[in-house]
């Protein structure tokens, strides 16, 4: 297995940069989520804040992705295209997966918000996504975690509460490269032996389905739905691993 590269201090700052830029514009994004707003709105001031801070969004362009960012609603499970046919309405859940680049380095992070008021099983899906994703950064944080954690943690979480874990996307290195070694599964699995170095830097990015686990992709050649119409959710942060454990490289400043 080829070594997983190790970042040195002044290339995760980079990160760190690219990945606070990502998570601030994500968070303003987020705030535009109400009721009669169109996903194309919401991209075009993606776009916009990136290039104000002088930032490029990764997306756009990227094995001809038309769009700054993805938003995915309801039974999108990712890389849903923004459009402006698409409407948020009330009862919404809706990811918005930005990528920014900023001086050559990525910085990758997601969310998810609910649009009004949402369903119980909406909220209770969006709120163990997001606890998914926590317990595989903790579990990477680990003393001798090996990336297998990840997945492990994930999953343990989805099946406690009755929801499954998709398997057709995955977590990714990340760095002057979008998606770099190693591909990181968020499900159970006995692949990814590999220990986690101190420097290796990946995203947590697990997509959680409140039915079965399996997706399709739309016409457009993009958006991916669950096969069985059932919600999904997914939570995503840019993370390192450190001599203590794991730092969080996609917050806001
Ligand atoms: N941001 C997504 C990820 O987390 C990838 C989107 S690729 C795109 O890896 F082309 F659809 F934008
Ligand atoms: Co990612
Ligand atoms: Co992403």
């Amino acid at each position: 297995m080829a070594r997983i590269k190790v970042k040195n201090a002044k290339e995760i700052e980079l990160i760190r940069d690219a990945g606070a830029l990502a998570a601030e514009t994500l968070i303003r994004a987020g705030e535009m989520c109400k009721p009669g707003i169109n996903t194309l709105e919401i991209d075009e001031f993606i776009g916009d804040y990136t290039r104000k801070h002088k930032g490029i969004s990764a997306c756009k362009g990227y094995h001809g992705y038309p769009r700054y960012a993805c938003i995915s609603i309801n039974e999108v499970v990712c890389h849903g295209i923004p459009n402006a046919n698409t409407i948020l309405k009330d009862g919404d859940i809706v990811n918005i997966d930005i990528t920014t680049i900023l001086q050559g380095y990525h910085g990758d992070t997601s969310a998810m918000f609910c649009v009004g008021k949402v369903s119980k099983l909406a909220k209770d899906l969006v709120d163990t996504a997001k606890f998914c994703m926590e317990e595989g950064i903790r579990a990477a944080g680990e003393v001798g975690a090996r990336y297998w954690d990840i997945g492990n943690a994930i999953q343990d979480i989805a099946d406690e509460n009755g929801f499954s874990v998709v398997e057709d996307y995955c977590g990714h290195g990340i760095g002057r490269g979008f998606h770099e070694e190693p591909t990181i599964f968020h499900f159970r699995n006995n692949a990814l032996k590999q220990f986690i170095e101190v420097g290796n830097v990946f995203t947590v990015e697990p997509m959680i389905n409140a039915g079965r686990p399996g997706t399709k992709t739309l016409r457009d050649g993009w958006t991916a739905v669950t096969s069985d119409g059932s919600l999904s959710a997914q939570w995503e942060h840019t993370i390192v691993r450190t001599k203590d454990g794991i730092e969080i490289l996609t917050l806001p400043r």
